[in-house]
């Protein structure tokens, strides 16, 4: 079921640190979020706090809240492993374990979670699958590894992956940079299919495709190297793209488009 996030003063470090400074952002359901910005402002450490990722890396914290539906996932009593469960990710290179079959690929995150019943995996995989808009690719070679699909099909493996579990919500971390255009497209497609149902942020550095994709857009910047990162702007993505509030979002917008 899609849910909102509300991200309230989220200050994000490694170490020492401090990679990201006061963000406070709300993520609406059945929407697409976009972040954009330049090289190093966060954008990735921002997505990877959502679901605590994060807090994998050796050292790396974050103080502040990130609300899923009112409910803290930096909760004290809630499980980091439970989170990333229902906060799914997608990443820049499709990873789909290579020698493991299409179908077990799919049902991967299932079988974790403790379904055997072969019936309900194999209803899964396909109901994911046709989700991911890769199902009539693939339907007569399930059982062949993830690994000899094309990299655009690996990616909508990935997502098929991802929504498998029903996640609440669904990160992507430059999901098209590693596929060429058509692949690309079919992407772009499937988020507008998956928004009716999944609540979804995405980080792009391609402004065309955060204009296509998404309903708004926020806009991150850094003031120099070793400063942290920080949201400059929020707004609708028609509004950000034509008339942005503030100057360095206009600046940095026309001269990518430029
Ligand atoms: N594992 C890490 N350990 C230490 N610092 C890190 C780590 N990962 C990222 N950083 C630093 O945090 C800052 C933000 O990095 P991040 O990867 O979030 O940027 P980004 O906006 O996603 O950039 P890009 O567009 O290049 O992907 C950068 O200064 C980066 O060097
Ligand atoms: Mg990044």
């Amino acid at each position: 079921m899609a849910k909102r996030l509300d991200i309230k003063d989220l200050n994000i470090y490694y170490g020492d640190f401090h990679a990201v400074k006061d963000v406070t952002l709300e993520v609406p359901p059945r929407c697409i979020t976009a972040f954009i910005g330049p090289s190093g402002c966060g954008k990735s450490t921002v997505l990877r706090t959502l679901n605590r990722m994060h807090e994998v890396t050796p050292g790396a914290y974050a103080e502040g809240s990130v609300l899923l539906d009112g409910e803290d996932i930096y909760g004290r009593n809630v499980d980091p492993v439970s989170v990333r469960a229902t906060i799914g990710m997608v990443f820049q290179r499709p990873n789909p374990f290579p020698t493991m079959s299409i179908r077990d690929n799919v049902v991967a995150g299932l079988r974790l979670q403790g379904v055997r019943n072969r019936a309900e995996l194999d209803e899964v995989a396909e109901r994911s699958l046709r989700g991911a808009n890769l199902w009539e690719e693939v339907k007569d070679r399930l059982d062949k590894p993830g690994g000899g699909l094309s990299g655009g099909q690996q990616q909508r493996l990935c997502i098929a992956r991802a929504i498998a579990v029903s996640p609440d919500v669904l990160l992507m971390d430059e999901p098209c940079s590693a596929l060429d255009p058509i692949s690309t497209l079919a992407i772009e497609d499937l988020m507008g299919e998956l928004k009716k149902e999944y609540t979804i942020v995405i980080v792009t550095h391609n402004m065309q495709q955060a204009a296509r994709v998404s309903d708004q857009t926020a806009f991150f910047n850094l003031e120099g190297a070793g400063q942290p990162g920080q949201l400059v702007e929020i707004s609708d993505t028609e509004t950000m793209f034509s008339n942005p509030t503030k100057k360095e979002t206009e600046d940095y917008i026309s001269g990518r488009f430029g």
